[in-house]
């Protein structure tokens, strides 16, 4: 992992949706932008990138997309997830992609065992929002990573966007930069398994 030798942290980003403008990916653009300002290097997988085969436990057989995803993943010293709010809880796009990380279950490092973990969630009010954030924060447990302490919940329905795209709310923008702070301190302390 880089942070132990001394590199830049590399940081992967995951979620969003698969529609155009989708505010959890902007959201994570936002946040990996924060990253790279404060001298980590970032990946996203966004919408059309998470667009896999069902992950099937029984098959072997991986799409050229779900490799470059899993081998990310493999190398990433930190991850950022985001999802949006679908019925109260993470959408089956981002969950589907997460699924996929079983494919590191056998790794020297297993799953994202001492991995930073951030998490934004993105719904049209607050509840959905809220409790997507924490189903995020527990998967995060379930892979042995190790959720930051401040996750991003953010209600779409609030103008935080201008009409450009850009993250106009100034309280979103510290949480989002506060985020990417979480993970690179956490990513640059060196671990023993890492
Ligand atoms: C299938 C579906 C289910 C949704 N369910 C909820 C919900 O239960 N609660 C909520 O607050 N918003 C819900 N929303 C709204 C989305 O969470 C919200 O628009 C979010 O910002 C979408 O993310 P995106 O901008 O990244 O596409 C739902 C949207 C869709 C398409």
């Amino acid at each position: 992992m880089t942070s132990t030798t001394g590199g830049a942290p590399f940081v992967v980003g995951l979620g969003g949706t698969l529609r155009a403008n989708s505010s959890t990916e902007r959201a994570l653009r936002y946040c990996l932008a924060s990253v790279e300002r404060q001298g980590g290097r970032t990946r996203l997988f966004a919408g059309p990138d998470l667009d896999l085969p069902m992950y099937a436990p029984h098959s072997l057989e991986r799409t050229p997309q779900a490799l470059e995803l899993v081998g990310a993943l493999r190398d990433a010293d930190a991850v950022v997830v985001g999802s949006p709010g679908y019925h109260g809880a993470i959408s089956g796009l981002v969950k589907n992609a997460l699924d996929y990380i079983e494919d590191l279950r056998e790794d020297p490092r297993v799953y994202l065992d001492n991995t930073p973990w951030g998490c934004v969630s993105c719904a049209y009010g607050w509840q959905a929002a809220v409790g997507t954030l924490g189903q995020l924060r527990s998967i995060g447990h379930a892979l042995r990573a190790w959720p930051t302490p401040l996750g991003v919940a953010i209600n779409s329905a609030d103008q935080i966007w201008d009409d450009a795209g850009e993250l106009t709310d100034p309280t979103i923008r510290d949480q989002l930069d506060m985020l990417a702070a979480q993970v690179l301190t956490f990513a640059r302390v060196p671990r023993e398994s890492a």
